[in-house]
């Protein structure tokens, strides 16, 4: 691949997006709809809508960013994707109007952008957009480096009589980036839908809040707010303005 920026995850992905995850956890819109306030609330990486318009149709004005043409003309597609207000560009820069009683960023999704610089730059922009009591909710995977050998890995995802679905990634522990494939084998052909991402330790991202004049309020194990502890796989933080 020649070049792969802030739209190609989406670009790639779009046509099998809503094949690959079609569901989403009830909790999550719970406690998203619960921090919303009834107010209006920001998606950075909106997609397809897979949950915003949910939280739609939870009578929340939605707004959302999204790098992806092909995602955004997905979500546009849906029943209620007309009503929700789509901002194209990189939520590093979050060139939004207004303010948000909840900005979230989910599934992993801040980690694709891959520097420090630009994910310090997003904290930044979203406190500037926070509502006063607003709140920042990142829902992001707890880095685990177990899983890569000679800093590289290869995962079946789901294997079946027509189809087998492998994640190939390799990691640059350094600059904490990896660049992994998501790819579907049948009997005529191979499709690739790489992904490309830069990870950050919770604790990191409490660092970043912090440089952004933001404090950590919350932080889970799952959308059923469970205690976060040293087994939890992946976190749910949120953030609110520290004065
Ligand atoms: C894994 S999908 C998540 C979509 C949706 N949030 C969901 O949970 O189903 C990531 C989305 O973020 C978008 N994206 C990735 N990097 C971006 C960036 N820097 N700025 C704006 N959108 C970005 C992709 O186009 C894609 O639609």
């Amino acid at each position: 691949m020649n070049r792969y920026d802030n739209s190609t995850y989406g670009e790639r992905i779009a046509e099998v997006y809503d094949e690959l995850f079609p569901d989403y956890e009830a909790d999550a819109i719970d406690l998203l709809e619960e921090l919303g306030r009834g107010g209006r609330v920001l998606e950075l990486g909106v997609g397809t809508g897979r949950i915003a318009l949910p939280l739609l149709k939870r009578g929340l004005e939605v707004v959302g960013i999204d790098a992806s043409e092909p995602m955004i003309e997905r979500l546009r597609k849906k029943p209620g994707g007309t009503e929700i207000e789509i901002v194209k560009g990189s939520f590093a820069d979050l060139a939004v109007e207004g303010e948000f009683d909840l900005i979230y960023v989910i599934f992993n999704t801040f980690f694709g952008l891959r520097s420090q610089d630009e994910q310090v730059r997003c904290f930044r922009r979203v406190a500037a957009h926070l509502a006063q009591n607003g709140a920042f909710l990142i829902e992001a995977f707890v880095p685990d480096l177990n899983r890569f050998h000679g800093n590289q890995t290869v995962r079946a995802v789901k294997v079946s009589e027509d189809m087998v679905q492998l994640d190939v990634s390799s990691l640059d522990p350094v600059t904490q980036q990896v660049s992994s494939q998501h790819m579907l084998l049948s009997e005529d052909r191979v499709r690739l839908y790489p992904v490309k991402l830069r990870f950050a330790w919770p604790s990191e991202l409490d660092l970043m809040a912090e440089l952004a004049g933001l404090k950590r309020k919350h932080r889970w194990g799952s959308w059923e707010k469970s205690d976060f502890t040293s087994e939890s796989k992946k976190h749910i933080s949120v953030y609110i303005h520290s004065v």
